[in-house]
């Protein structure tokens, strides 16, 4: 049978920090989950690239090019070259000037400038004092066959996090716009729900249903904005819907009136008042 998804905190959508709290510090860092876990977000998502040596490490893009100030592909460097590059600068600390850097968080300078391994991320939703989720997203996992996937398996049975029981389900969840990856996660983890996620939504996919085993929609915004009814159709196949990336108030709002079960927000402590005020 299919792995379910925890149950949301409460009437309200759960919110997702999308690459930690990722307007206020740089993505993907430590600085970064740590605020959104203080700011108290329910989840974190991150995105997952292995390393020419075998090492996930959590990078949005191809390249490091973009935030970091070094160049070229994660997959043809090794971790100690990630080690060796400035994650955090290019978002700035204190980019609103002198007066509001006095209000500014004190950020730890290696937290704010470092590659962030999924290892020690985990480390970090571990060690946390309170249940914190992780939605873990493969990119580009087909150009490497299964091997993602492998070392993912790998590290959340090291955690302990593959298993879960309706009563205390597993904290980590896994998504992609891969349907392939992810059925090689459900083979080798069957406790741990996976996300399909979808910037449109193909035909076939319409009324509700999901790649077979998978038990999270994971649309876009814009797709919930031309078709609020998905919400309803996927609920209706006995599903969730997790909604990417929801960032200002009208959307939040509508995502709530809707029942969404999440929301992946880069504002995770705006989008907490907002919705628990409501
Ligand atoms: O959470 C899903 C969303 O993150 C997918 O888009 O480009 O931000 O990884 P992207
Ligand atoms: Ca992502």
């Amino acid at each position: 049978s299919s792995a379910q998804p925890a149950p949301r905190p409460s009437s309200r959508p759960a919110v997702v920090a999308h690459r930690g709290a990722s307007e206020e510090a740089p993505e993907h860092t430590l600085a970064a989950y740590r605020t959104a876990i203080e700011e108290g977000a329910d989840a974190l998502e991150c995105d997952i690239r292995l390393t020419a040596d075998g090492h996930l490490v959590c990078v949005h893009d191809r390249r490091v090019n973009r935030t970091s100030n070094g160049r070229g592909a994660v997959s043809t460097l090794e971790l100690a070259d990630l080690a060796q590059l400035d994650f955090g600068s290019w978002k700035g600390a204190d980019k609103d000037g002198d007066e509001a850097a006095d209000e500014a968080p004190d950020w730890d300078h290696d937290e704010f400038t470092s590659v962030l391994t999924l290892e020690r991320l985990l480390e970090l939703v571990v060690d946390a004092g309170r249940r914190v989720e992780l939605a873990i997203e493969t990119k580009h996992p087909t150009r490497w066959a299964g091997h993602v996937e492998a070392r993912l398996i790998e590290l959340l049975t090291r955690f302990g996090l593959t298993t879960g029981t309706p009563d205390a389900p597993s904290p980590v969840r896994v998504m992609s716009f891969s349907a392939r990856s992810l059925h090689r996660v459900q083979a080798a983890a069957p406790a741990i729900p996976t996300v399909f996620l979808m910037q449109f939504v193909r035909p076939r996919y319409r009324e509700g249903r999901l790649p077979p085993g998978v038990t999270i929609a994971g649309p876009s915004l814009r797709i919930i904005r031309r078709d609020p009814g998905y919400v309803s159709r996927v609920h209706r196949a006995g599903n969730q819907v997790h909604v990417w990336t929801v960032n200002e108030p009208a959307d939040l709002a509508m995502c709530a009136q809707l029942g969404v079960d999440a929301v992946i927000t880069n504002r995770p402590r705006a989008a907490r008042e907002l919705l628990t005020q409501r």
